[in-house]
């Protein structure tokens, strides 16, 4: 089990998610209960990738593609997690269904498809190349052992980027 790939394997789920609000439409009660999964599941999969991905990459990593280090690809990405959530607990707030509430959705939504392929673009390609298969396999089940205790209900607290660049870099 390589993180990366578990990585990609949630960003699946959390584009299949977004489009199942889209197919839910007016049913007020499947856009609850589909928004909810979704929201605890994008908390958990920051908060996870922020334990058992950026801290390997922010000690190996060189930058990729138009990232030009490690540090630069983990402070965007901190950054736009703390962005996602913001959105999602602005809706979580507001009436299921209404033009508000999905004014929030459609923001979560912009903010966590830049961000995929932001990750996708610079920090897996850099985790491939400077993070020996053997230790992607060990974060990766550390990784997924999260997600399974976590997945189904995660509030992830807001980060400090510079605070949790230090401490990464320092650790
Ligand atoms: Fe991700
Ligand atoms: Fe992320």
């Amino acid at each position: 089990m390589d993180i990366v790939d578990a990585i990609l394997h949630d960003h699946g789920e959390q584009r299949r998610l977004f489009a199942a609000l889209d197919e839910a439409g007016e049913d007020k009660d499947s856009l609850g209960k589909i928004f909810n999964r979704l929201k605890n599941h994008l908390e958990s999969h920051a908060q996870a990738e922020e334990q058992y991905f950026y801290p390997a990459l922010l000690k190996k990593g060189e930058g990729a593609a138009d990232s030009e280090s490690a540090e630069e690809t983990t402070e965007d990405a901190i950054g736009d997690h703390n962005e996602i959530a913001e959105a999602l607990e602005e809706a979580a707030e507001l009436e299921v269904g209404s033009d508000e509430w999905w004014e929030k959705v459609d923001l979560a939504n912009c903010r966590n498809s830049a961000h995929l392929s932001e990750e996708e673009r610079q920090g897996m390609p850099d985790f491939r190349r400077h993070v020996s298969s053997d230790e992607r396999r060990k974060l990766g089940i550390k990784y997924l052992a999260f997600q399974m205790e976590h997945d189904a209900h995660y509030e992830r607290e807001k980060k400090d980027v510079d605070e949790y660049i230090e401490e990464n870099q320092a650790a």
